[in-house]
């Protein structure tokens, strides 16, 4: 296909998946123009540093955890969710440094993730259709035909609501809530029953002794001891948005979306002949590519040529979101040919993506042996083909919620009504998800590629 200049608007002239229809063009227009004077929320140095770390988790010196919310809610932007929601994806961070042996790159799914895909356009409540929820920058949730309405000025809530949760990640690092001397605590409670609780409990102690150890050398500071480096990331689905956001660096004359630090394309909008590709390709951000186990090795060949003509090492993470049943049928062979093709590439595995089942009530799930089991078939998978599996990517939250089940608190089909918050898709609660970072700790010892 022959593929024009690219310029930061030039996906206008592709075919779109997944967007939303405003009724007000003109509204919607003056609010991107708003966007677009406002100032960007992260710096292209930040930008070009993590893409050396994202090159770096390729080369398997060091290991990304990438994690959040499925969808961010406005309702959540305040001190004590993104507080928790820190506080797990920290100490996950630091489970998995002291497994890895390596740095840890942690990247929330965060200030921004306010816009989904969607499987259905509309949905029938009470007998009557109504659009489906799409997201907090779109549509409101509540099921009323007039609030699913697309309204332009949620857009610009978005970009204050992510500013302002970006700020407070910015003030907590800076002002000593990631250093582990803090006494915040770590709540281990829940594990205690399980049969793997003595090796959960000598990783922490293994922990602690090394920042013991560390301190009793006065000025040594271990990375994940002072200050840490953290990043934001969200799907990059509406264009419109990120375009406004998008910005030219006069040094380099290279593009930047500067509305986050990393941008993904989801499995349902990388069709190589439409607009999110046409954008992704032009912008210098490290970028993530959702595949699902539709792709072909073909299709995964061209869709890196395009969106990294260069082949520059830390600009495509590849997201594998295969399914448990489908992973070892579909998986080895998209490796292989990324091997054969010669294109540089970061793995990350989505265990969570292609593992989801309809429980009672209407609810979405996902069992915490499904996304385990996954995990340790990409672990394996890689581990054989001598090529490091750089990094993970979940659906998770700080808080006790109700959504997935399994676990050691053993959470069933008949538990996930008590505390289901998710707008969209199923996360790991704050106890799966450490469990979860105690298991993959084991696994990347057991699987440690020497770089
Ligand atoms: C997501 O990450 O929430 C998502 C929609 O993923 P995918 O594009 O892999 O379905
Ligand atoms: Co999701």
């Amino acid at each position: 296909m022959n593929r024009g200049i690219w310029t930061k608007t030039s996906w206008k002239g592709y075919r779109l998946s997944q967007q939303p229809v405003y009724e007000d063009k003109e509204q919607l227009d003056t609010v991107l123009k708003k966007i677009e004077g406002l100032p960007p929320l992260v710096f292209i140095g930040e930008v070009e540093k993590l893409r050396l770390q994202v090159a770096e988790a390729g080369r398997g010196r060091r290991f990304i955890l990438h994690g959040g919310d499925c969808a961010e809610r406005f309702m959540d932007c305040n001190e004590e969710s993104i507080t928790n929601k820190m506080k797990i994806l920290l100490q996950m961070s630091v489970i998995l440094t002291y497994g890895a042996r390596r740095p840890v790159v942690r990247i929330g799914r965060i200030a921004g993730q306010f816009a989904k895909p969607r499987s259905r356009d509309t949905e029938i409540v009470d007998g009557r259709q109504i659009d489906i929820y799409r997201g907090d920058s779109i549509n409101d949730y509540g099921p009323d035909a007039e609030k699913r309405r697309a309204d332009p000025e949620r857009l610009l809530q978005s970009y204050f609501m992510s500013v302002s949760t970006l700020n407070f990640i910015r003030a907590m690092i800076e002002g000593g809530f990631t250093d582990l001397h803090h006494p915040y605590t770590w709540n281990l409670h829940s594990m205690e029953k399980t049969g793997e609780w003595k090796k959960y409990r000598a990783t922490v102690d293994g922990i602690l002794d090394a920042i013991n150890f560390m301190e009793s050398f006065g000025g040594i500071r271990s990375e994940s001891v002072g200050k840490i480096d953290f990043y934001i990331s969200h799907e990059g689905l509406l264009l419109g948005y990120e375009d406004a956001l998008t910005r030219k660096d006069p040094a380099s004359g290279r593009y930047y979306n500067l509305g986050s630090h990393m941008l993904w394309i989801g499995e349902r909008t990388r069709a190589l002949d439409e607009g999110h590709v046409e954008y992704f390709r032009g912008i210098s951000n490290p970028i993530g590519v959702k595949i699902g186990p539709s792709i072909s090795s073909d299709e995964l060949i061209e869709l890196l040529a395009v969106l990294n003509p260069g082949n520059e090492e830390g600009r495509i993470t590849l997201i594998a979101r295969m399914g448990l049943s489908k992973i070892e049928s579909t998986l080895p062979s998209l490796v292989d040919a990324v091997i054969k093709s010669g294109r540089s590439v970061t793995w990350s595995s989505d265990p969570m993506h292609g593992n989801m089942i309809h429980a009672s009530g209407n609810r979405k799930t996902r069992d915490f042996n499904d996304i385990m089991g996954e995990l340790k078939c990409a672990f394996r998978i890689f581990s054989e083909r001598h090529v490091p599996l750089g990094g993970v990517h979940f659906e998770l939250t700080g808080e006790d919620v109700t959504e997935c089940t399994g676990g050691a608190t053993a959470l069933s089909d008949e538990d996930l009504g008590k505390n289901y918050q998710s707008y969209c898709d199923p996360r790991l609660n704050y106890n799966q998800s450490l469990e979860m970072a105690f298991l993959i700790a084991e696994l990347l010892n057991k699987n440690s590629i020497k770089p």
